[in-house]
């Protein structure tokens, strides 16, 4: 092909060619048995009755479209959190409002900052819009927002944070978020993730959302696929200025949330029994297993302190990570060995049920004292 001939097939932007798809959290084996899930920071309890049966009720109307304006469920959230309805923007998952974030405020020519052990979207959302991601190392797989601010040129155009942090658990404190925001440029959108917050005792509140209710530059995202039990229904939600709200509802897709999700999503937002009975389930089996993996310590197994529904276990003895995930899936149990995240010796455990933590712990400690 001589250089003046137009290429025989569509050529991809070279910043698409350059993504590497996200890799969602294994539900089967190899050869295709289905295991346990604990790779996607599901409920394990499920869902509650109230948005189970609120979900089933909207199912009566499948032929029209959804509200577009989600009134219902912006009113739900507010009452639940005491915010402005007419400042909650919802999205497809907060996947969406995090791409709609990048693609508003970013560009060609522009960067975008996150932490080293971050949520694998963040790079997907920069490089989706052309802008250069700019990895900020971490601080004991933690937020450091020394290291943040150290990576802000003229160029940052929106900083990532996630806190609790996925997939190290990690959380940085409200003094730190408002260090953070307070040093950086009044240009730059802070977008505070908090896709965990619920899974937080209210002491260790970062404050995200009374920053994003009175700064110009702050948009908090939060989801209901995980202490709220709806995956499945792909519903986000997040808060910010009533200019930056504007700015996204212009590029979310139209009617972004079915009905289903809608009702679901509002009915469980009202659920504050679900909330807690998940939140304090979660409580007990996250330290029950962190206090399994101590006693593991003897075979090089350790722990990052989690503030989520997910724990990171490090391997630094005989048995590798790599081993224990397989040894895992072998007994039926897929959890995220992560070393296309930089975390090759580390495997991210979800907190299941009663029985599958102590399946989990049964497995790793024979696994440990075989190796
Ligand atoms: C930190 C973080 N943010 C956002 C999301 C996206 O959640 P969803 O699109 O299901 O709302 C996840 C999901 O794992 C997450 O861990």
């Amino acid at each position: 092909m001589s250089e003046t001939e137009p290429p025989l097939k569509p050529v991809p932007k070279t910043w698409i060619a350059a993504i590497a798809p996200y890799v969602p959290g294994k539900a089967s084996d190899d050869s295709g048995r289905p295991v346990i899930k604990l790779s996607a920071n599901e409920n394990p309890l499920g869902t509650g009755d109230a948005a189970r049966g609120a979900c089933a009720r909207a199912s009566a109307d499948l032929a029209t479209y959804p509200d577009p304006g989600a009134t219902v469920l912006r009113q739900a959230i507010g009452k639940a959190h005491g915010l402005d309805p007419t400042r909650v923007l919802y999205g497809t998952g907060s996947d969406e409002l995090l791409h709609i974030a990048a693609s508003a405020y970013a560009g060609p020519g522009d960067e975008i900052v996150y932490v080293r052990y971050g949520f694998s979207v963040y790079d997907i959302a920069a490089r989706r819009v052309g802008a250069t991601p700019v990895v900020a190392p971490d601080r004991d797989y933690g937020t450091d927002v020394d290291a943040i601010l150290a990576c802000i040129t003229d160029r940052t155009r929106v900083v990532f944070v996630a806190n609790p942090n996925n997939p190290t658990g990690t959380m940085a404190t409200r003094e730190e978020i408002t260090r953070l925001h307070t040093a950086l440029p009044r240009d730059v959108l802070l977008v505070i993730d908090q896709a965990y917050a619920e899974y937080l005792d209210p002491s260790d509140d970062d404050g995200g959302l009374e920053l994003a209710g009175s700064m110009p530059n702050v948009l908090v995202t939060r989801t209901f696929s995980k202490i709220h039990g709806l995956a499945a229904e792909r519903i986000g939600w997040g808060y910010a200025s009533a200019e930056v709200v504007e700015t996204l509802h212009r590029i979310r897709a139209p009617f972004n949330l079915t009905t289903t999700a809608q009702a679901a999503a509002a009915a469980a937002i009202a659920d504050r029994d679900w909330v807690d009975r998940s939140r304090a389930h979660n409580h007990l089996w996250r330290q029950w297993l962190c206090a399994e993996i101590t006693a593991l310590g003897n075979y090089g197994l350790s722990f990052v302190p989690s503030f989520a529904n997910f724990v990171l276990v490090l391997f630094r003895g005989k048995l590798s990570a790599q081993a224990a995930f397989e040894g895992l899936m072998q007994a039926g149990y897929a959890t995220r060995w992560l070393p296309g995240q930089g975390l090759p010796d580390a495997l991210r455990i979800t907190i299941g049920t009663d029985e599958q933590m102590r399946e989990v712990a049964r497995v790793l400690k024979n696994l440990a004292e075989a190796s």
